[in-house]
């Protein structure tokens, strides 16, 4: 599997604060079945790091899982907070913000509350850059996690969706996670991992999950083949997962009709 969304590189955000913890937690991770990991420090107003020391730290990571002999392929990315003020500073170096620094593919996340006003334009910067966003956690966000509809303005728009492994577990929040899985916007399932007990870099049981209530070709789609175009900076084709069937069609038609 590949965890796209990972906050395994240590003495930067809220994730570990030394390199021993990254390394437990990239055992956890490849003891689970995780073959390539993208980490993505936060940038956020409350963490306060240069860009320089996200690099050194993640170089001195990839020699040492080498030195202790933990298989894993590590990319860098990052976890961009939806923030206007913040966001002035990256605007002529907007690259390094994506996965790789390939120019491709950036984490976009919305602020815990509210949904800004500006959302459209900060997700049309990067679009018109031809730089697909990827909402991280929707449902962290309450106003989304009420209003599910409001995904469908946002695919419009062209970004696409990770879903955090927690979701499929939690049974308050599976339901609804259903529900957007069967509309075709969960794209991309990770752990978004940022300790070794708390939340834990661990995708097996999630994708054990949509495996038995799915097929596997669901769970691998989500948990190995959309992450991998995500690692090589491929272009992303939004297959249909789970064919809808007739009668559940003919239903949302009737209700489409009623709230006209
Ligand atoms: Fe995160």
């Amino acid at each position: 599997m590949i965890d796209i969304h990972n906050h395994s590189l240590f003495g930067l955000d809220d994730g570990p604060k030394d390199i021993e913890t990254s390394l437990m937690m990239l055992q956890i991770a490849k003891n689970d079945g995780i073959n390539e990991i993208i980490l993505t420090p936060h940038i956020a107003e409350e963490f306060k790091y240069d860009i320089e020391n996200v690099k050194e730290n993640f170089s001195i990571l990839k020699d040492k899982i080498k030195e202790v002999g933990i298989d894993l392929k590590l990319h860098l990315g990052f976890e961009v907070r939806i923030d206007k003020e913040l966001l002035k500073k990256y605007e002529d170096n907007v690259e390094i913000l994506t996965v790789n620094g390939m120019g491709k593919y950036v984490l976009l996340e919305f602020p815990f509350l509210d949904i800004p006003l500006y959302y459209k334009e900060i997700i049309k910067y990067f679009t018109s850059a031809d730089i697909t966003p990827i909402i991280v956690h929707p449902f962290r966000n309450r106003k989304i996690f009420s209003n599910i509809n409001f995904l469908d303005e946002l695919s419009d728009l062209g970004v696409l969706f990770q879903f955090n492994a927690d979701d499929i577990l939690n049974k308050n929040i599976f339901p609804t996670f259903i529900k957007v899985l069967k509309k075709n916007q969960v794209n991309f399932v990770a752990s978004d991992a940022h300790s070794i007990d708390l939340r834990p870099p661990i995708l097996s049981s999630s994708f054990k999950n949509i495996e038995k209530k799915f097929k596997e070709n669901v769970a691998k789609q989500l948990f190995i083949e959309n992450p991998s175009k995500v690692v090589k900076g491929e272009f992303f084709e939004n297959k249909v997962l789970i064919k809808s069937n007739f009668f559940a069609k003919i239903k949302d038609i009737f209700k489409k009709e009623e709230e006209d």
